[in-house]
Parts: structure tokens; sequence; C-alpha cells
């Protein structure tokens, strides 16, 4: 019978059963087709529940590497044999670290789930409401419990003010629907978020970096780009910027907001990682709530196939953005608000929040001890790392042959705005791991190539 050891994985048992089975089969002792224990006698070997072997096994399920088949058990099902099945974090391969993207980390959420959709079928009068059209901006009540969610990040807002969008991504856009015409040119931080530049090709916009630093944007060069440019808008990420991590200050949020008023610039302030910083700074929307267009999202502490995203907008664009809201998907599914409200007022948001805190802790512990020797921004509560290389490494080279050694990471250049010239710097995303030990593999690959000077290239002559 497979028994796993367990004694080197750390973190939950069910992850670390996961965990094992992944082992297992990137080492070749389980095999497509192969039959798991039941989980009465992996229970019993392990000293564990069979309620741990169950959510091992769903834990194992959901990475694409076992299926159960009802009163047969459970089998090994290699993703190889699968074929090429797709998920976010791209093709399954067990002996492949993914740390490509950042995501939630994948706690099981399906009971949560599960529940609210339960607790919601037994209520009638709500689901025949939630099946008609809403105001366009969302239903009173889930503007209500978002406004206060929102005051987690030291906002205070209320419903009035706020609109329920399909995602962050989706209020990056109709925000810049509303403010921006084709042509126009956009500020945002020299290294920025790729979904924002897709946004700006898509509408035709014309994006300018503005240099940066550990605090992000630096405001003489916001200043000089508003006087070269006369730009309408500026985005910018002040909490735990993507990718490099960068913090503004209360000091530099007043500076760069007090620019804005006086060259008449939006800010587009992005705070879909600000839940998960503790002692944050003020958001720049408390410090010039005239200026600035708030947008969070529940993707990075809740999950993001919830799909909600809101917009916090100063009365003047307010219904430009509406709008724009209304336009495009006249309103959000106020089925998946619902779940989402539901969440935040039982206070199961709450606790997902904490958790995944607590797991991000661990993880950037670990990147700190592999990586804190190099040029690395880390941060305790970061769902990824930007790590400068060192000379002589280029960023292609190091994706290259980390890729090699079956580690995913990747480069600045999908970060890059414009012409601007980054150093040769990868990110790291922590979260998107499936547990710590898999996280730890990776980094120990990844800090030994560090360590080494780059192969010489044999593909060009
Ligand atoms: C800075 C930033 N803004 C917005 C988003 C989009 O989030 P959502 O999944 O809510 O659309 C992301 C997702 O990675 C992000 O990193």
């Amino acid at each position: 019978m497979w028994t796993p050891k367990l004694e080197h994985f750390h973190g939950p048992r069910y992850i670390a059963i996961a965990d094992a089975i992944a082992e297992s089969i990137a080492q070749g002792d389980l095999n497509d087709g192969d039959r798991l224990p039941t989980h009465r006698a992996l229970a019993d070997t392990l000293g564990v529940t069979v309620g741990t072997i169950t959510r091992a096994y769903a834990e194992a399920e959901r990475r694409g590497l076992v299926t159960a088949r009802v009163g047969r058990g459970s089998f090994v099902t290699t993703p190889h044999a699968q074929g090429q099945r797709f998920m976010i974090q791209g093709e399954i391969e067990p002996d492949c670290v993914d740390l490509q993207l950042n995501l939630p980390i994948a706690h099981d959420r399906a009971d949560a789930l599960s529940q609210s959709m339960q607790e919601l079928a037994s209520d009638t009068v709500k689901m025949n409401r939630i099946l008609g059209y809403q105001p366009d901006i969302g239903m009173p009540e889930h503007r209500e419990a978002a406004a206060e969610w929102l005051g987690l990040t030291g906002l205070r807002t209320s419903a009035d003010k706020l609109m329920i969008t399909g995602g962050g991504q989706n209020a990056i856009m109709l925000t810049l629907m509303a403010l921006t015409r084709s042509g126009d040119i956009i500020l945002s931080e020299a290294i920025t978020y790729p979904g924002f530049m897709a946004v700006t090709h898509q509408l035709g916009l014309r994006p300018q970096p503005v240099a940066m630093d550990e605090e992000g944007v630096i405001p003489s060069a916001f200043e000089d780009a508003c006087k070269q440019f006369s730009p309408r808008v500026l985005y910018c990420t002040p909490s735990l910027q993507n990718p490099t991590n960068a913090i503004m200050s209360e000091a530099r949020r007043e500076a760069v907001a007090e620019i804005a008023r006086r060259y008449h610039v939006w800010i587009i302030e992005d705070s879909v990682n600000a839940n998960l910083l503790e002692n944050a700074p003020p958001p720049l929307a408390e410090i010039a709530p005239d200026k600035v267009i708030y947008i969070n999202s529940a993707s990075k502490t809740l999950a993001a196939g919830i799909r909600v995203g809101w917009v916090v907008a100063p009365d003047e664009i307010h219904s430009q953005i509406s709008n724009a809201l209304r336009a495009s998907q006249w309103m959000t599914s106020p089925l998946i608000a619902e779940i989402c409200t539901r969440w935040i007022k039982s206070g199961l948001a709450n606790q997902l929040l904490e958790e995944q805190k607590r797991e991000l802790i661990l993880r950037n512990q670990l990147m700190t001890e592999y990586l804190g020797a190099f040029n690395c921004r880390i941060n305790p509560y970061s769902l990824h790392a930007w790590l400068e290389l060192p000379e002589p490494w280029r960023s292609r080279e190091f994706i290259q042959q980390a890729q090699r050694r079956n580690v995913k990471v990747i480069g600045e250049d999908n970060f890059i705005v414009a012409q601007y010239r980054a150093p040769q710097a990868i990110r790291l995303s922590s979260s998107s791991a499936w547990s710590q030990n898999h996280l730890e593999r990776g980094l120990k690959i990844l800090a030994e190539l560090l360590h080494q000077e780059p192969e010489p290239s044999l593909s060009v002559f």
C-alpha cells in the first residue's frame, strides 16, 4: 500500500498528504491509474482522521493528480495522461513549481460556497429579487456591505459613492472608459500590472511611464510628466504594488495627491492588494477624495472566481463611470454579489482574509530564507516578491534555466510601460505554489541558480 512519509512536509496534514502524492508522482512511485489506499486504510496507517484523508484526496483532485470514481476509489491521473488540461495556473505538472501568477492562496473554499448557496436557496424572496434587473451600480445592501468591508483598508465611504463591478480588471476598464478618449496619454508607475496595459491598449490610450522607487511614483517625475504631457489620469497601486511591492508612505501619498490637484489629474488608486497589508498608510482616496477613484476587488483576498470588484468615485465623475457600467453590462451579476455580501456579513470574508495572511507570512518567511541575501523585495503580506537579478544574469536566461529545472517565473518585460528601461528582474508569486513545501522546493532551485553563472547559450551560433 502506498504510504507517504510526512515528516518533511510542513503545514496542515491534508496539504502534506496532497504534496506527498505530487512528490510520489514526480518520483515515479505513483503512476497513472494506480489506485490510492482507501480513506479508512490510509487514515489508520497515518493516525489521522478519515476526514483528513478525504480533504487530502480532494486537494489532490483539485490539482489534477487524482480522480475519484464513485464506488471504486481514488486513482492517480497524471496530467500528461489527461492530456493538457488547462487551469489558470497553466498546465498541471506535478513536478513543476509554477510561481507565475498572483492568486489568493488556494485553500479549500468549496464548503463556504456551498453553505452560502444553500442558505440562499432557501430564501425564495431574495432569490426572486436578485433574478430581476437592479440599479446599475448594484443593490443597496450589496453596496452597504462592501462599503463596510473596504473600511479594512482605511477607506471611509458609503453605499451611495460605491459601484459594484465584475472584478478589479473590469473596474479599471470602466473607469478608463469614463475618463479618457482614444489617443489620450495616461500615466502610470513605470513598471506596472499588465492588466492595466491591456486596457490602455484596448482603448487606444498612450501609457507613459513615471519613474518609481520603493515608495512607488516619484513626485518630481510625476510633476515633470504633468508638465510635459498634460495627462488626465494617473493609474497607480500605492499598497503592495504589483510587481515591485512598493508601498507609498503617507508623506508620498500627500505629495502625489497635491500634484494631482495642482495639474487637474484624476488618480486611479488600485487597491486590490491593500486588504492584505497591515498598518497601511491611509488610502489616497482618503487624502484626496475629490481627485481619486478607488478600486478594490474580492480576487486577492476571497476568491478570484467570485468576480466582484468595487469602485468608489468622487461625485463629479460618479455618473460617468456608472454610465460606462450600464453601457457595457447593465449591472454586475447580483447573484454573485449576493454571495460575496453573505461572506462579508457572516464574518467569513474576514476569516478567509486572516487565513490568507497567516499563510502569506509563512510563505514570505521562506522567501526571505532563500532569497533574502539577494536584491529581493519581500513583504510578509504580499502575494509575490520582486527579485532584481545579480549580474551577469539576464531575465530571459534566468527564466529559461529555471524552467529547465521545473520552476516557472516571469520577467520584468511583462510589466514595463512603453520603452522604460527597467532592471533585469523576475516576479515570483509564492501564492501560486500549491503549498509551502512546493514553494520551498522551487525557492531552493532558484537560490542555487542565483549562486551560479548563467550557462553559455548554445542556441546562438
Ligand atoms: C494590481 C492589480 N489590479 C487589478 C487586478 C485584477 O483583479 P481582478 O481579478 O479583481 O479583476 C490584479 C490582478 O492580478 C492586479 O494585480
